[in-house]
């Protein structure tokens, strides 16, 4: 399985850099932007897929790992580098661990936020996917 990370283009400057999220750079128009922060040590977030929602997660700061199950495999991504996002397309479960002191992940989604678009039940997951 392969998961597709998005290169953010940068201006690196000794004054300190700067990352643009533009039109053309996501695979998709995003209606949403969201931020995770003051996560504490040990703590997990996510646990659920989204039935027609694209995200592209950015860790702005700090680091910590994705889990990510498509319904036939599972992979870990470890999210560091504030000029790297994780695209994570419909119909995949995530959970994120590991976060680090002050990490904080920035998520832009496809569409407003609606808890219908949400499956937060993992056996839901897996009787529509098949994931084991
Ligand atoms: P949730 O999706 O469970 O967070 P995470 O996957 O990061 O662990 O969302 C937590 C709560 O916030 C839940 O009650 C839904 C609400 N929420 C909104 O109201 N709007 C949003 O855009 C998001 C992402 C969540």
């Amino acid at each position: 399985m392969e998961f597709t990370w998005i290169d953010i283009p940068t201006v690196n400057d000794p004054r300190g850099n700067l990352a643009i999220l533009e039109k053309g750079v996501i695979p998709f128009d995003f209606k949403r932007v969201f931020y995770l922060f003051d996560v504490p040590s040990g703590s997990s977030r996510g646990g659920h897929a989204l039935k027609t929602t694209n995200q592209l997660l950015i860790p702005i700061s700090g680091s910590f790992d994705v889990v990510l199950k498509n319904g036939s495999d599972t992979q870990t991504m470890a999210l560091n580098s504030p000029t790297k996002g994780l695209l994570i397309p419909t119909m995949t479960w995530r959970e994120m661990h590991h976060f680090s002191a002050g990490a904080v992940c920035l998520v832009l989604a496809s569409k407003t936020y609606q808890e219908e678009d949400y499956i937060r039940d993992w056996n839901t997951f897996t009787a529509v996917t098949g994931q084991r």
